[in-house]
Protein backbone atom coordinates (compact mmCIF):
# COMPACT_ATOMS: atom_id res chain seq x y z
CA UNK A 1 0.00 0.00 0.00
CA UNK A 2 1.68 3.08 -1.18
CA UNK A 3 1.87 6.32 1.16
CA UNK A 4 2.18 9.77 0.46
CA UNK A 5 2.82 12.29 3.39
CA UNK A 6 2.86 15.72 3.38
CA UNK A 7 4.79 18.78 3.48
CA UNK A 8 3.93 21.33 6.21
CA UNK A 9 4.32 21.72 10.05
CA UNK A 10 2.48 19.89 13.28
CA UNK A 11 1.18 21.33 15.14
CA UNK A 12 -2.05 20.63 18.35
CA UNK A 13 -1.99 17.46 20.83
CA UNK A 14 -1.77 13.97 20.24
CA UNK A 15 -1.31 11.08 22.26
CA UNK A 16 0.42 8.52 20.50
CA UNK A 17 0.16 4.66 20.31
CA UNK A 18 1.19 2.49 23.77
CA UNK A 19 4.79 1.91 24.57
CA UNK A 20 5.74 -1.59 22.71
CA UNK A 21 7.96 -2.76 24.98
CA UNK A 22 6.12 -1.98 28.16
CA UNK A 23 2.92 -3.76 26.34
CA UNK A 24 5.01 -6.68 25.52
CA UNK A 25 6.25 -6.95 29.52
CA UNK A 26 3.35 -6.32 30.79
CA UNK A 27 1.15 -8.96 28.93
CA UNK A 28 4.26 -11.83 29.38
CA UNK A 29 4.51 -11.19 33.35
CA UNK A 30 0.15 -11.46 33.21
CA UNK A 31 0.48 -14.99 31.89
CA UNK A 32 2.80 -15.83 34.29
CA UNK A 33 0.93 -14.34 37.52
CA UNK A 34 -1.49 -16.50 38.81
CA UNK A 35 -4.39 -14.18 38.48
CA UNK A 36 -6.43 -12.03 36.38
CA UNK A 37 -4.18 -8.85 35.33
CA UNK A 38 -5.24 -6.10 33.04
CA UNK A 39 -3.37 -4.24 30.86
CA UNK A 40 -4.51 -0.45 29.36
CA UNK A 41 -4.00 1.12 26.40
CA UNK A 42 -1.59 -1.54 25.18
CA UNK A 43 0.12 -1.18 21.91
CA UNK A 44 -1.94 -2.60 18.93
CA UNK A 45 0.99 -2.92 16.77
CA UNK A 46 1.82 -6.80 14.96
CA UNK A 47 4.43 -7.34 17.44
CA UNK A 48 2.36 -7.09 20.60
CA UNK A 49 -0.05 -9.00 18.90
CA UNK A 50 2.50 -11.84 17.95
CA UNK A 51 3.04 -11.81 22.41
CA UNK A 52 -0.41 -12.08 22.96
CA UNK A 53 -1.08 -14.97 20.74
CA UNK A 54 1.61 -16.59 22.07
CA UNK A 55 0.77 -16.32 25.41
CA UNK A 56 -2.64 -17.60 24.43
CA UNK A 57 -0.96 -20.45 22.78
CA UNK A 58 0.97 -21.45 25.98
CA UNK A 59 -2.08 -21.50 28.06
CA UNK A 60 -3.16 -17.91 29.43
CA UNK A 61 -6.47 -16.92 28.79
CA UNK A 62 -7.07 -13.49 26.87
CA UNK A 63 -9.80 -11.30 26.88
CA UNK A 64 -9.07 -8.75 24.15
CA UNK A 65 -11.05 -5.27 24.28
CA UNK A 66 -8.87 -3.42 22.42
CA UNK A 67 -7.82 -0.59 24.99
CA UNK A 68 -7.99 -3.21 27.61
CA UNK A 69 -6.31 -6.43 27.96
CA UNK A 70 -7.10 -9.07 30.34
CA UNK A 71 -4.94 -12.01 31.14
CA UNK A 72 -5.75 -14.95 33.52
CA UNK A 73 -2.26 -16.73 33.87
CA UNK A 74 -0.48 -19.00 35.73
CA UNK A 75 -1.10 -22.16 34.42
CA UNK A 76 1.18 -22.34 31.32
CA UNK A 77 1.60 -25.30 29.53
CA UNK A 78 3.69 -26.36 26.19
CA UNK A 79 1.85 -25.01 23.12
CA UNK A 80 0.06 -27.37 20.77
CA UNK A 81 2.36 -26.45 17.39
CA UNK A 82 5.42 -23.90 16.98
CA UNK A 83 5.07 -20.25 18.53
CA UNK A 84 5.19 -17.62 15.70
CA UNK A 85 6.43 -14.08 16.74
CA UNK A 86 6.34 -12.99 13.32
CA UNK A 87 8.26 -10.16 12.77
CA UNK A 88 8.84 -9.59 16.58
CA UNK A 89 12.17 -9.74 17.98
CA UNK A 90 10.89 -9.15 21.15
CA UNK A 91 8.98 -11.72 21.22
CA UNK A 92 11.11 -14.51 19.79
CA UNK A 93 13.96 -13.67 22.55
CA UNK A 94 11.83 -12.85 25.55
CA UNK A 95 9.50 -15.56 25.33
CA UNK A 96 12.49 -18.49 24.59
CA UNK A 97 13.68 -16.82 27.70
CA UNK A 98 10.13 -17.26 29.02
CA UNK A 99 9.78 -21.20 28.43
CA UNK A 100 13.05 -21.70 29.21
CA UNK A 101 12.89 -21.01 32.96
CA UNK A 102 9.27 -22.50 33.40
CA UNK A 103 9.50 -25.96 32.09
CA UNK A 104 8.10 -25.25 28.87
CA UNK A 105 9.04 -26.86 25.76
CA UNK A 106 8.50 -24.67 22.64
CA UNK A 107 9.81 -24.52 18.70
CA UNK A 108 10.10 -20.72 17.82
CA UNK A 109 9.62 -19.35 14.12
CA UNK A 110 9.38 -15.85 12.40
CA UNK A 111 8.71 -14.07 9.47
CA UNK A 112 11.57 -13.67 6.69
CA UNK A 113 12.95 -10.73 8.31
CA UNK A 114 13.40 -12.30 11.57
CA UNK A 115 14.93 -15.28 10.21
CA UNK A 116 17.82 -13.62 9.54
CA UNK A 117 18.63 -11.85 13.40
CA UNK A 118 20.79 -13.28 15.73
CA UNK A 119 19.30 -15.53 17.93
CA UNK A 120 22.41 -17.17 19.53
CA UNK A 121 23.14 -14.23 21.77
CA UNK A 122 19.94 -15.32 23.80
CA UNK A 123 20.23 -19.46 23.43
CA UNK A 124 24.05 -18.91 24.64
CA UNK A 125 23.28 -17.80 28.38
CA UNK A 126 19.89 -19.87 28.50
CA UNK A 127 22.08 -23.14 27.76
CA UNK A 128 24.25 -21.59 30.54
CA UNK A 129 21.19 -21.99 33.09
CA UNK A 130 21.00 -25.65 31.74
CA UNK A 131 18.17 -25.14 29.59
CA UNK A 132 18.34 -27.29 25.97
CA UNK A 133 18.06 -24.44 23.27
CA UNK A 134 18.51 -25.06 19.89
CA UNK A 135 18.87 -22.34 16.64
CA UNK A 136 18.94 -23.05 13.01
CA UNK A 137 22.89 -21.86 12.49
CA UNK A 138 22.09 -19.26 15.23
CA UNK A 139 18.65 -18.32 13.69
CA UNK A 140 15.34 -19.16 13.32
CA UNK A 141 13.47 -22.05 13.75
CA UNK A 142 14.68 -22.47 17.26
CA UNK A 143 13.89 -24.83 19.86
CA UNK A 144 13.88 -24.64 23.75
CA UNK A 145 13.38 -27.56 26.45
CA UNK A 146 13.07 -25.42 29.64
CA UNK A 147 13.84 -26.17 33.05
CA UNK A 148 11.82 -25.88 36.25
CA UNK A 149 13.97 -24.94 39.09
CA UNK A 150 17.17 -22.58 38.15
CA UNK A 151 20.10 -22.04 40.43
CA UNK A 152 20.49 -18.45 39.79
CA UNK A 153 24.01 -17.08 39.86
CA UNK A 154 26.00 -14.14 38.06
CA UNK A 155 25.33 -13.86 33.93
CA UNK A 156 27.52 -11.39 31.97
CA UNK A 157 25.94 -9.59 28.89
CA UNK A 158 27.79 -9.73 25.63
CA UNK A 159 25.76 -7.18 23.87
CA UNK A 160 23.98 -4.52 25.71
CA UNK A 161 20.67 -5.94 24.76
CA UNK A 162 17.10 -5.57 26.54
CA UNK A 163 16.62 -8.32 24.97
CA UNK A 164 18.93 -10.31 26.09
CA UNK A 165 18.91 -9.00 29.66
CA UNK A 166 15.18 -9.78 29.66
CA UNK A 167 15.13 -13.08 28.23
CA UNK A 168 18.37 -14.15 31.48
CA UNK A 169 15.19 -12.66 34.03
CA UNK A 170 12.45 -14.03 32.77
CA UNK A 171 14.53 -17.67 32.58
CA UNK A 172 15.22 -17.24 36.35
CA UNK A 173 12.40 -15.94 37.80
CA UNK A 174 11.89 -19.19 39.53
CA UNK A 175 15.54 -19.52 40.62
CA UNK A 176 16.38 -21.09 44.06
CA UNK A 177 19.19 -18.14 44.62
CA UNK A 178 19.55 -14.60 43.56
CA UNK A 179 20.48 -13.75 40.33
CA UNK A 180 22.90 -11.40 39.24
CA UNK A 181 22.94 -9.71 35.61
CA UNK A 182 26.19 -7.38 34.90
CA UNK A 183 27.82 -6.01 31.89
CA UNK A 184 24.53 -3.75 31.14
CA UNK A 185 25.26 -0.39 29.46
CA UNK A 186 21.54 1.53 30.39
CA UNK A 187 19.21 -0.78 28.07
CA UNK A 188 15.95 -0.08 28.64
CA UNK A 189 14.97 -1.41 32.13
CA UNK A 190 11.45 -2.23 31.64
CA UNK A 191 11.63 -5.56 32.59
CA UNK A 192 12.91 -5.06 35.80
CA UNK A 193 10.47 -1.98 36.37
CA UNK A 194 7.54 -4.50 35.52
CA UNK A 195 8.78 -7.18 37.74
CA UNK A 196 9.28 -4.73 41.05
CA UNK A 197 5.40 -3.50 39.72
CA UNK A 198 4.60 -7.78 39.61
CA UNK A 199 5.88 -8.11 43.33
CA UNK A 200 9.68 -9.02 42.50
CA UNK A 201 12.40 -7.77 45.01
CA UNK A 202 14.91 -5.99 42.02
CA UNK A 203 17.66 -3.83 41.96
CA UNK A 204 18.83 -2.06 39.10
CA UNK A 205 21.33 0.69 38.27
CA UNK A 206 21.73 0.81 34.73
CA UNK A 207 25.15 -1.49 34.61
CA UNK A 208 24.02 -4.57 36.82
CA UNK A 209 20.70 -6.17 38.09
CA UNK A 210 20.05 -7.95 41.21
CA UNK A 211 17.00 -9.71 41.25
CA UNK A 212 16.08 -12.14 44.39
CA UNK A 213 14.32 -15.43 44.77
CA UNK A 214 10.35 -14.76 44.87
CA UNK A 215 6.73 -14.75 42.96
CA UNK A 216 4.52 -12.03 41.43
CA UNK A 217 1.03 -11.74 41.61
CA UNK A 218 -1.59 -10.10 39.31
CA UNK A 219 -1.70 -6.63 38.58
CA UNK A 220 -3.30 -3.77 36.34
CA UNK A 221 -0.99 -1.62 34.39
CA UNK A 222 -1.38 1.11 32.28
CA UNK A 223 1.07 1.73 29.46
CA UNK A 224 2.37 4.84 28.83
CA UNK A 225 2.68 6.37 25.21
CA UNK A 226 5.88 5.46 23.33
CA UNK A 227 8.58 7.55 22.76
CA UNK A 228 9.96 5.43 19.70
CA UNK A 229 6.17 6.58 18.14
CA UNK A 230 6.35 9.66 19.24
CA UNK A 231 10.24 10.52 18.31
CA UNK A 232 8.64 10.83 14.81
CA UNK A 233 6.45 14.03 15.77
CA UNK A 234 8.76 15.08 17.79
CA UNK A 235 11.51 15.19 15.06
CA UNK A 236 9.09 16.53 12.20
CA UNK A 237 8.17 19.60 14.26
CA UNK A 238 11.93 20.05 15.60
CA UNK A 239 12.98 20.77 11.94
CA UNK A 240 9.41 21.78 10.27
CA UNK A 241 9.40 25.65 11.05
CA UNK A 242 6.00 26.74 12.03
CA UNK A 243 5.47 23.63 14.12
CA UNK A 244 3.96 23.57 17.83
CA UNK A 245 2.93 19.49 19.06
CA UNK A 246 2.19 18.46 22.52
CA UNK A 247 2.25 14.85 23.48
CA UNK A 248 0.37 13.21 25.77
CA UNK A 249 1.41 10.84 29.14
CA UNK A 250 5.12 9.72 26.51
CA UNK A 251 7.50 7.26 29.04
CA UNK A 252 10.47 9.43 29.11
CA UNK A 253 12.48 6.38 31.08
CA UNK A 254 16.04 7.97 31.03
CA UNK A 255 17.15 4.46 29.61
CA UNK A 256 14.81 5.52 26.23
CA UNK A 257 15.21 9.07 25.96
CA UNK A 258 19.33 9.11 24.64
CA UNK A 259 17.43 10.64 21.39
CA UNK A 260 15.96 13.54 23.34
CA UNK A 261 19.27 14.35 24.59
CA UNK A 262 20.84 14.44 21.28
CA UNK A 263 17.95 16.73 19.37
CA UNK A 264 18.53 18.99 22.61
CA UNK A 265 22.21 19.16 22.39
CA UNK A 266 21.53 19.79 18.58
CA UNK A 267 19.54 23.29 19.72
CA UNK A 268 16.02 21.56 19.76
CA UNK A 269 13.06 23.35 21.30
CA UNK A 270 11.92 20.19 23.85
CA UNK A 271 10.26 20.75 27.22
CA UNK A 272 9.27 17.87 29.70
CA UNK A 273 5.88 18.92 30.93
CA UNK A 274 4.12 17.55 33.91
CA UNK A 275 6.79 14.70 34.79
CA UNK A 276 5.00 12.45 36.84
CA UNK A 277 5.02 8.10 37.23
CA UNK A 278 2.79 5.72 36.17
CA UNK A 279 2.55 2.64 37.12
CA UNK A 280 6.22 2.59 37.76
CA UNK A 281 7.48 4.18 34.64
CA UNK A 282 7.99 7.96 34.43
CA UNK A 283 6.09 10.15 32.26
CA UNK A 284 5.42 13.64 30.64
CA UNK A 285 3.79 15.44 27.85
CA UNK A 286 6.19 16.74 25.59
CA UNK A 287 6.38 20.14 23.90
CA UNK A 288 8.14 20.92 20.71
CA UNK A 289 8.60 23.73 19.13
CA UNK A 290 10.90 24.48 15.33
CA UNK A 291 13.89 25.75 16.04
CA UNK A 292 16.79 25.70 13.76
CA UNK A 293 19.46 22.78 14.80
CA UNK A 294 23.28 22.41 14.17
CA UNK A 295 25.29 18.67 14.21
CA UNK A 296 26.23 16.58 16.86
CA UNK A 297 27.97 13.38 17.76
CA UNK A 298 26.15 10.21 18.59
CA UNK A 299 28.16 7.78 20.27
CA UNK A 300 28.80 5.22 23.54
CA UNK A 301 26.05 4.73 25.69
CA UNK A 302 23.66 7.57 24.07
CA UNK A 303 23.41 5.02 21.16
CA UNK A 304 22.04 2.07 23.66
CA UNK A 305 19.63 4.69 25.29
CA UNK A 306 18.38 6.10 21.37
CA UNK A 307 19.02 1.92 19.88
CA UNK A 308 15.32 2.67 17.68
CA UNK A 309 16.05 6.19 17.10
CA UNK A 310 19.11 6.36 15.40
CA UNK A 311 16.92 6.54 12.06
CA UNK A 312 15.08 9.66 13.45
CA UNK A 313 18.30 10.97 14.69
CA UNK A 314 19.88 10.81 11.28
CA UNK A 315 16.32 12.40 9.92
CA UNK A 316 17.27 15.49 12.10
CA UNK A 317 21.13 15.57 11.07
CA UNK A 318 19.80 15.95 7.41
CA UNK A 319 18.05 19.10 8.85
CA UNK A 320 21.06 20.97 11.15
CA UNK A 321 23.76 23.24 10.00
CA UNK A 322 27.28 20.45 10.04
CA UNK A 323 27.92 17.12 10.09
CA UNK A 324 26.63 15.21 12.55
CA UNK A 325 28.65 11.60 13.40
CA UNK A 326 27.22 8.80 14.80
CA UNK A 327 29.47 5.80 16.04
CA UNK A 328 28.99 2.29 17.99
CA UNK A 329 26.00 1.87 16.60
CA UNK A 330 27.05 -1.53 14.66
CA UNK A 331 23.75 -3.01 16.16
CA UNK A 332 21.59 -1.42 14.18
CA UNK A 333 22.90 -3.93 10.93
CA UNK A 334 20.70 -6.70 12.78
CA UNK A 335 16.89 -5.07 13.40
CA UNK A 336 14.03 -5.67 11.16
CA UNK A 337 16.69 -3.96 8.05
CA UNK A 338 20.08 -2.92 8.48
CA UNK A 339 19.21 0.30 9.30
CA UNK A 340 22.48 1.96 8.84
CA UNK A 341 22.06 0.93 5.01
CA UNK A 342 18.03 1.68 4.93
CA UNK A 343 18.48 5.16 6.18
CA UNK A 344 21.57 6.08 4.19
CA UNK A 345 19.56 5.51 0.87
CA UNK A 346 16.60 6.89 1.82
CA UNK A 347 18.58 10.13 2.75
CA UNK A 348 20.81 10.09 -0.61
CA UNK A 349 17.50 9.99 -2.32
CA UNK A 350 16.66 13.02 -0.82
CA UNK A 351 20.44 14.37 -2.34
CA UNK A 352 21.98 14.43 1.51
CA UNK A 353 25.10 13.74 1.37
CA UNK A 354 26.18 10.78 4.39
CA UNK A 355 28.88 8.54 4.85
CA UNK A 356 28.86 4.71 5.78
CA UNK A 357 30.90 3.34 8.27
CA UNK A 358 30.62 0.17 9.86
CA UNK A 359 29.72 1.01 13.20
CA UNK A 360 27.95 4.69 12.11
CA UNK A 361 27.04 7.22 9.90
CA UNK A 362 28.46 11.06 8.86
CA UNK A 363 25.44 12.80 7.60
CA UNK A 364 26.16 16.51 6.55
CA UNK A 365 22.78 18.41 6.78
CA UNK A 366 21.47 21.47 4.91
CA UNK A 367 21.07 19.73 1.39
CA UNK A 368 17.89 17.68 1.23
CA UNK A 369 15.43 18.24 -1.08
CA UNK A 370 11.79 15.73 -2.27
CA UNK A 371 13.27 12.59 -4.02
CA UNK A 372 12.46 12.11 -7.42
CA UNK A 373 10.74 9.22 -6.86
CA UNK A 374 8.61 7.16 -4.56
CA UNK A 375 10.99 6.03 -1.51
CA UNK A 376 11.63 2.36 -0.45
CA UNK A 377 10.40 1.40 2.73
CA UNK A 378 12.21 -1.69 3.36
CA UNK A 379 9.61 -3.29 5.19
CA UNK A 380 10.50 -1.70 8.23
CA UNK A 381 8.20 0.11 10.06
CA UNK A 382 10.77 2.57 11.44
CA UNK A 383 12.24 3.60 8.31
CA UNK A 384 8.83 4.36 6.79
CA UNK A 385 8.18 6.39 9.70
CA UNK A 386 11.24 8.32 9.35
CA UNK A 387 10.07 9.28 5.70
CA UNK A 388 7.05 10.65 6.89
CA UNK A 389 9.22 13.35 9.22
CA UNK A 390 11.81 13.64 6.28
CA UNK A 391 8.25 14.96 3.88
CA UNK A 392 7.50 17.66 6.61
CA UNK A 393 9.95 20.06 6.15
CA UNK A 394 10.58 19.62 2.35
CA UNK A 395 7.04 18.99 0.76
CA UNK A 396 4.54 15.92 -0.43
CA UNK A 397 6.62 12.32 -0.96
CA UNK A 398 6.18 8.78 -0.07
CA UNK A 399 7.01 4.87 0.32
CA UNK A 400 6.20 2.41 -1.76
CA UNK A 401 4.35 0.33 1.02
CA UNK A 402 3.42 1.34 4.68
CA UNK A 403 1.53 -1.56 5.27
CA UNK A 404 5.03 -2.23 7.84
CA UNK A 405 3.90 0.72 10.04
CA UNK A 406 1.26 -1.58 11.61
CA UNK A 407 4.49 -3.64 13.30
CA UNK A 408 4.54 -1.15 16.14
CA UNK A 409 1.89 2.04 15.27
CA UNK A 410 -1.45 1.59 13.66
CA UNK A 411 -3.22 4.50 13.03
CA UNK A 412 0.33 6.40 11.92
CA UNK A 413 -0.83 8.03 8.60
CA UNK A 414 -3.91 9.13 10.25
CA UNK A 415 -2.79 10.92 13.15
CA UNK A 416 0.16 12.17 11.52
CA UNK A 417 -2.24 13.95 8.98
CA UNK A 418 -3.98 15.32 11.67
CA UNK A 419 -1.25 17.23 13.27
CA UNK A 420 -0.65 18.43 9.72
CA UNK A 421 -4.27 20.05 9.45
CA UNK A 422 -4.89 21.08 13.06
C1 LIG B 1 13.69 -3.95 22.72
C2 LIG B 1 15.05 -3.84 22.81
C3 LIG B 1 15.89 -3.30 21.73
C4 LIG B 1 15.06 -2.58 20.68
C5 LIG B 1 13.81 -3.31 20.31
C6 LIG B 1 12.93 -3.52 21.53
C7 LIG B 1 12.96 -4.51 23.86
O1 LIG B 1 16.56 -4.38 21.11
O2 LIG B 1 15.82 -2.35 19.52
O3 LIG B 1 13.07 -2.58 19.35
O4 LIG B 1 11.72 -4.35 23.93
O5 LIG B 1 13.61 -5.10 24.73
P1 LIG B 1 17.97 -4.93 21.70
O6 LIG B 1 17.73 -5.28 23.09
O7 LIG B 1 18.32 -6.15 20.88
O8 LIG B 1 18.92 -3.80 21.49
Amino acid sequence: MPLVFRGGPLRGEVRVAGDKSISHRALMLAALAPGTSRVEQPNRGADVMATRDAIVALGAVVDDRDTTIDVRGGALHDPAGPLDARNSGTTARLMMGLCAGHGLNAVFDGDASLRRRPMERVARPLRAMGADVNTTGGRLPSSVRGIVEPLGGEFQLEVASAQVKSAILLANLQARGPVIVTGDRFSRDHTERMLRRFGRDISFDGRTIALLPGSISAQTVRVPADLSGAAFFITAAAITPDSDVLLREVGVNRTRTGFIDVLQAMGADIALLDERELDGEPVADIRVRYRPLRATNVDGETVVRAIDEVTIIAVAAAHAEGTTRIRDAADLRGKESDRLTTITATLRACGVEVAEHPDGLDITGGTAHVPGRTLHAFDDHRIAMAVAALAAPLGDHGIDDGACIDISFPGFAELWSGTQRA
